[in-house]
């Protein structure tokens, strides 16, 4: 709950946005009710003022613990940094992806370090539901990934829209490492 008021203060760049923010939150509280993760709030970290006004936000990795989600703003929408497991990963991996709607491999939803190395506990995605914009609830869903409650969308562990009506995968957000233990977004 104390997640939801929180991103209620961070307005977004528009009214629209702000709406289907505010919608998703309370989407997603009434999902909590059927037994969701909630997922822990961390609050803003480093440089929050300055890098929010460039529109790019740095996230200390080392904060997220295997099994959990860490949701930011990120110019007005939620971005997803989720330590996967390694069950999660393989099952991502392993998933054949010719029966995806929107194919492609968990590879190419991750982005390399600065050694080249691509890190795959770690999936960073743009937590909105391509459908109607709701946010996702994690740890959800008949693929264990996330489950969009507006209209019943299923994503995988990739962040793969598996079954439902959205059109296409959740989308990565353009992220670099800027050291071996932070992401810069945007
Ligand atoms: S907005 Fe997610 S299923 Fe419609």
């Amino acid at each position: 709950m104390a997640e939801t008021h929180n991103s209620e203060t961070h307005n977004g760049p528009d009214d629209e946005g702000k709406r289907d923010f505010i919608h998703l939150a309370a989407g997603a509280a009434a999902a909590g009710a059927v037994g969701a993760v909630a997922w822990p709030l961390v609050a803003q970290m480093g440089k929050a003022a300055d890098t929010l006004a460039a529109g790019s936000i740095e996230i200390d990795l080392t904060k997220v613990a295997e099994g959990q989600q860490l949701k930011m703003l990120w110019r007005g929408k939620p971005v997803f940094v989720r330590h996967r497991t390694a069950a999660e990963i393989a099952e991502a991996e392993n998933t054949d992806i010719s029966d995806c709607p929107d194919p492609q491999t968990d590879d190419e939803r991750l982005v390399p370090d600065n050694a080249g190395n691509l890190r795959p506990e770690f999936l960073v995605m743009v937590g909105v539901c391509t459908h109607f914009g709701c946010v996702p609830v994690g740890e959800a869903g008949d693929f264990d990934g996330w489950y969009c409650p507006c209209h019943g969308s299923h994503y995988d562990t990739s962040g793969r829209i598996r079954k439902g009506p959205a059109p296409t995968n959740m989308a990565i957000p353009p992220y670099t490492y800027i050291s071996e233990n932070v992401i810069k977004v945007g």
